[in-house]
């Protein structure tokens, strides 16, 4: 456990399209405005705040966060509805995991509902756009 406190934002694939990718469903904010918004709430705290499109980066970067991080925030995306192998990635840590989602993937398709994150989150924070992150940055 560092010193000063880091606070880990990951974020699963496509993410980095938000603001073009489902405007209806994701809204009009880009990744850069999610990074800011989290910055701001961090208040001090340092944010270290990622995307990826590969499931093995986003597996190294949880195993990163156990050695660097206090606490993790992340928005596994699509891999959130599939990967065990980041489930067993996230099983390793023993600082605090908030579960974040722009949308709520419970009110959305069937193969949605499940999250492989959730049973090793101490909490979920989902549907409230941007502010679902700057909500879970807070927690
Ligand atoms: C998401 C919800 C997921 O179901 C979806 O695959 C995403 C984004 C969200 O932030 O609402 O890519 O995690």
């Amino acid at each position: 456990m560092p010193e000063t406190p880091v606070l880990y934002v990951l974020n699963g694939p496509n993410l980095n399209l938000l603001g073009v990718r489902e405007p209806e469903v994701y809204g009009h904010a880009t990744l850069a405005e999610v990074q800011a918004l989290c910055e701001q709430a961090a208040d001090g705290v340092t944010v270290v705040f990622r995307q990826t499109n590969h499931e093995g980066e986003l597996i190294d970067w949880v195993q990163e966060a156990r050695e660097k991080a206090s606490a993790l925030v992340i928005n596994a995306a699509g891999y959130t509805h599939t990967s065990v192998a980041l489930l067993d990635a996230l099983r390793t840590l023993t600082i605090p995991i908030v579960e974040c989602h722009l949308s709520n993937p419970s009110a959305r398709e069937r193969y949605r509902h499940r999250s492989y994150i959730s049973p090793v989150a101490a909490g979920v924070v989902s549907g409230f756009g941007p502010f679902s992150y700057e909500l879970a940055v807070k927690a």
